[in-house]
């Protein structure tokens, strides 16, 4: 019984039909205490003898057509063959025997409601298997089924990650050479333009009248602003792309420096910034760091027409243990309707002419949120604020 349950443990933690072999034939031989063991599977209408454990060679790596050998009447019949003399039955293919040492055998099928193979058991003394030792190599056989039917699942997961994981790169490299090369042909023209408008300001801005010159004028400005959604979009493609490295990153520092870039860049516009400490968190670095550039960007953004702008970088353990944390302002706020737009790109709530942007940057937060394994969402109130909240997924 002990050799049985360790069968079964080891069986029970194979990933591939190699380790059942090597499992499987030392303990059909010890089970039983028989002189040789062989683990036969079916091919087609063939039993294939892979494997044996013996004291001598028995049919290691040969073939024979199912109806002609004991293990495959065993698995035609979906039951277990007892033969005490193996020249005296019709079963035996006595000429395949007869170069060996056995003279008795048993043989199971594996998988009875459809064998996928069978267990043999040999002897080189006449020997009638007792109904235990069928018994028990029985339930070694069943319990190679599972194993195999294991195994068969587990290569299966295995071989569609493997195919999902390339179609990934796949698509991540159709999606960064597509987002270079319409980068580069979005820029050339642009390029173009911007100098024509520069050679007709140069050579013929006198010639102009004043509404004239004013349009000639507008022409640098959205020059400048495609050429920043473009640099968007590349920023946006290349984070997709971007392979995580990760490192214990303490966000509440980040926010302060972040805050302090903001605050110099934006002296007429006086925030009250308050981080709270919080340990630190596994993370990529430098994604991090941009994720939080944009909340807070759009944070100080956002509070640009509140007097008293406040703006805070939290976070609380959540009941399972993982971190929430949140970039909370009481700015210009949204209505909770528009809240699925936010995250899409080119999308915004709010009018250039009142804050300016292109629509990208919280799209750039959620993917490298979602790189982390995390979830972003927000929630807001018009004119009173809005909180971003965010979780990062990588365990600690
Ligand atoms: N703190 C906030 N308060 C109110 N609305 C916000 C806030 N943050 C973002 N939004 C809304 O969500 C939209 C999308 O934000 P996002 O950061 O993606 O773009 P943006 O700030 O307009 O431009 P940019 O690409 O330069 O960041 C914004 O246009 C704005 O309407
Ligand atoms: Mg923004």
């Amino acid at each position: 019984m002990e050799r049985l349950v360790r069968a079964v443990q080891d069986l029970s933690r194979v990933r591939s039909v190699e380790e059942i072999r090597e499992i499987v034939r030392h303990a059909a031989r010890e089970l039983t205490g028989a002189d040789g063991a062989t683990f036969v599977l079916r091919d087609g209408d063939q039993c294939h003898y892979v494997d044996e454990d013996a004291i001598a060679p028995l049919w290691k790596g040969q073939r024979f057509p199912l109806h002609t050998c004991v293990s495959g009447w065993a698995m035609t019949n979906r039951r277990s063959a007892v033969i005490a003399d193996v020249f005296d039955d019709v079963r035996v293919p006595v000429d395949a025997y007869r170069p060996t040492f056995v003279k008795s055998l048993v043989m199971v099928p594996i998988r009875t409601d459809d064998p996928v193979g069978a267990i043999g058991n040999y002897w080189s003394t006449p020997h009638r298997a007792t109904a235990e030792e069928v018994q028990v190599l029985q339930a070694l056989a069943n319990t190679t089924a599972v194993a195999m039917e294991n195994v068969r699942v587990y290569q299966e997961l295995e071989k569609r990650v493997r195919d999902r994981t390339l179609q990934l790169e796949h698509a991540n490299q159709e999606l960064s050479s597509f987002a270079t090369s319409v980068s580069h042909d979005l820029r050339a023209p642009l390029a173009v333009i911007s100098g024509y408008a520069d050679l007709l300001r140069l050579t013929s801005a006198e010639a102009l009248d004043e509404k004239a010159r004013s349009y000639l004028q507008q022409i640098p400005v959205h020059v400048m602003r495609m050429s920043a959604l473009i640099d968007d979009l590349m920023r946006l493609a290349k984070i997709r792309t971007a392979e995580l490295s990760v490192t214990s990153v303490d966000l509440t520092a980040l926010a302060r420096d972040i805050a302090r870039q903001l605050e110099a860049a934006h002296p007429g516009h006086p925030v009250r910034f308050v981080a709270q400490d919080l340990p630190p968190v596994k993370g990529d670095e430098p994604l991090l760091c941009i994720a939080l550039e944009n909340l807070l960007s759009n944070a100080w953004k956002y509070t640009q027409r509140t007097n008293g702008a406040t703006v805070v970088f939290g976070g609380r353990e959540e009941p399972d243990g993982t971190f929430g944390y949140f970039v909370r302002d009481n700015g210009a706020g949204f209505a909770a309707e528009d809240a699925g737009r936010l995250f899409v790109p080119f999308q915004r709530l709010h009018v250039a002419a009142d804050f300016p942007g292109t629509g990208v940057g919280l799209t750039i937060v959620a993917r490298i949120i979602e790189k982390h394994g995390g979830r972003v969402w927000a929630d807001g109130t018009p004119d009173a604020g809005a909180t971003f909240h965010f979780t990062l997924g990588l365990p600690e």
